[in-house]
């Protein structure tokens, strides 16, 4: 069958015009995605990489576009070594340049690489302006915050010693009412006496109850670890991103500690330690030597019937590692700052936005949708979205 000239130019002129917008909206769409895409990649190299700042672990990134071919760069983002074992000339003199140091294999597609080769040429010089400037204000920020958790640290003490000092008061008034009982008589109403007493054994059993419900559960925990990692030097000082070494947290349930062999793309150059010497940095070289695991001691742990998942709040609710582990970058030690009780979760479930209007992950929740849209609700919180159903947390 022909289809009429009429009808056919129609079809082709619809489609134009289809393509057309389609095209404009796409470009309306992606180019500020993709900027914000391309900072997103970037994360993980600017663990050993600036772009203008001089050299780090590897080179500095800033004019990479004209160094190389762009089907290079590709190449070698997504393997390096795969290249430096082909002999590829340019490959091999980098990695002999810079101590045969081997750039970790990316998982990134083409068009991938493409938006972070952009990242990096768009780069401005502001940006680090802005970015040391920011940086500036945050350690300033975390040195406060890291004084807030040694003070709320010694106030977890000095009540506990209270508590225990007010049980004590309690016992010796409870002891001195008996005395008097049996021996001084100084009361003279027994009522009074066994009131006396009765009140005192209450006080007592409540601290007692309340401290043995916080019991099992470890705010403050800080265990030394087989080896003295410091997050205050990696995180803080080389600013190396937490998803470069938790590299499970968008994607699922746990966070994940890293392997000895991630310790080695950088310690087998990084020999030496400013404040531990190579005294600890030794015991990494040992677990590798004898290819044996680093045995970790877990810190954050939530009871067997509890479900908890990072992916949910890091990759869906958009939670900043710190709204929950504080300012891990200053801390030497990691420490659980906060108790990780049912009522730390509940509480944040009520209080808390979901970026709900934003993010398409909401789309089944037509109710809600259309109660904003009628202006009936302004915000919608976790537990809106029914986060504080018993079953979403317990098996
Ligand atoms: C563990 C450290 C490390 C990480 C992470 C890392 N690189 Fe590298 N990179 C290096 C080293 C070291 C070299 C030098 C070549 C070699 O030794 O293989 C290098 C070289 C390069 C080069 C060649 C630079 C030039 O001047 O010729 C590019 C481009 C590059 N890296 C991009 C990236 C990108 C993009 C990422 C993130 C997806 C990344 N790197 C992550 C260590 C790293
Ligand atoms: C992306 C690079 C990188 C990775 C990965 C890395 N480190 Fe480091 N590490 C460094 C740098 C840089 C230093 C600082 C050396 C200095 O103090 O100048 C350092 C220092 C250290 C120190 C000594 C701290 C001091 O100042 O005394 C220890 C211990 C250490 N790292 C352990 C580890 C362990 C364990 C892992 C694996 C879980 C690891 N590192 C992974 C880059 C890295
Ligand atoms: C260079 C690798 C590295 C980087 C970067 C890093 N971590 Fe870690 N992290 C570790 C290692 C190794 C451990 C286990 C040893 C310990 O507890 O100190 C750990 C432990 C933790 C723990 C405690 C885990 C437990 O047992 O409960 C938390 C929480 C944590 N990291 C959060 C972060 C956050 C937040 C960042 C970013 C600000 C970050 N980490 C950056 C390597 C890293
Ligand atoms: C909503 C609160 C919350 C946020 C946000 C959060 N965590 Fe956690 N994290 C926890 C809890 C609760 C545990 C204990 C989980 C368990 O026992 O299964 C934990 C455990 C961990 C552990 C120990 C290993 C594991 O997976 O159990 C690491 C490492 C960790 N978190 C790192 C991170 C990093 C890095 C980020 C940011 C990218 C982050 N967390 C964001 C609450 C949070
Ligand atoms: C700092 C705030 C915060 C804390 C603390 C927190 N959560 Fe959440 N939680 C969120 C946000 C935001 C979401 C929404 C993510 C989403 O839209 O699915 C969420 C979602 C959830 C969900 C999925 C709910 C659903 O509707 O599918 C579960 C399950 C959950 N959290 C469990 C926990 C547990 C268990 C704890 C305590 C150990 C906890 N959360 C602590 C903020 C928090
Ligand atoms: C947002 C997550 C969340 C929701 C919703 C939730 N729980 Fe929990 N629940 C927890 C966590 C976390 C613990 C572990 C507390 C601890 O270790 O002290 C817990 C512990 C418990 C315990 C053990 C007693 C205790 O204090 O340790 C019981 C019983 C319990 N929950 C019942 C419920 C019931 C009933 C509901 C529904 C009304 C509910 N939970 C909803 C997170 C949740």
């Amino acid at each position: 069958m022909k289809c009429s000239p009429i009808l056919h130019n129609v079809k082709a002129r619809t489609s134009i015009v289809f393509t057309a917008a389609l095209l404009l909206f796409s470009l309306l769409k992606i180019t500020p995605a993709s900027a914000q895409e391309g900072k997103d990649l970037y994360a993980v190299c600017a663990a050993c990489h600036t772009i203008g700042g001089g050299k780090l672990i590897g080179p500095d990134l800033k004019g990479v576009n004209e160094r190389h071919e762009e089907a290079w760069l590709i190449k070698f983002i997504q393997n390096s070594q795969e290249m430096i074992e082909a002999g590829d000339e340019k490959s091999v003199a980098l990695f002999e340049a810079y101590n045969k140091i081997p750039m970790p294999p990316n998982d990134l597609s083409d068009d991938q690489v493409r938006v972070l080769l952009k990242y990096i040429e768009d780069y401005q010089q502001t940006d680090l302006a802005d970015e040391t400037t920011a940086t500036h204000i945050a350690s300033n920020v975390q040195a406060e915050d890291s004084h807030a958790i040694k003070k709320s640290a010694r106030s977890e003490k000095d009540r506990t010693r209270n508590y225990l000092s007010l049980v004590l008061i309690a016992i010796a008034i409870i002891v001195m009412v008996v005395l008097d009982i049996f021996f001084t008589h100084m009361i003279k109403w027994r009522v009074l006496q066994i009131g006396i007493i009765l009140l005192c054994v209450f006080f007592i059993g409540g601290i007692v109850v309340m401290e043995a419900q916080g019991l099992g559960r470890s705010q403050f925990y800080s265990p030394d670890q087989p080896i003295a990692f410091s997050h205050k030097v990696h995180a803080g000082q080389n600013k190396i991103d937490c998803r470069y070494c938790h590299t499970s947290v968008e994607q699922s349930k746990h966070a994940g500690i890293p392997s000895v062999q991630l310790c080695m793309n950088c310690h087998n150059v990084v020999k030496k330690g400013t404040i531990t010497g190579t005294k600890e940095i030794e015991k990494i070289y040992e677990a590798y030597n004898k290819g044996k695991a680093i045995e970790w001691i877990k810190v954050h742990n939530v009871p067997d019937h509890v479900y908890f998942n990072h992916a949910q709040h890091v990759n869906v609710g958009k939670l900043d590692c710190n709204e929950c582990h504080g300012p891990v970058e200053t801390m030497d030690r990691i420490v659980q700052v906060e108790d990780l009780s049912m009522g730390w979760c509940i509480e944040c479930h009520r209080t808390k936005e979901v970026p709900f209007t934003s993010n398409k992950f909401y789309e089944s929740y037509k109710e809600l949708h259309e109660e904003i849209n009628a202006g009936k609700r302004s915000k919608v919180t976790v537990s809106d979205i029914g986060g504080n159903d018993c079953q979403k947390c317990h098996y």
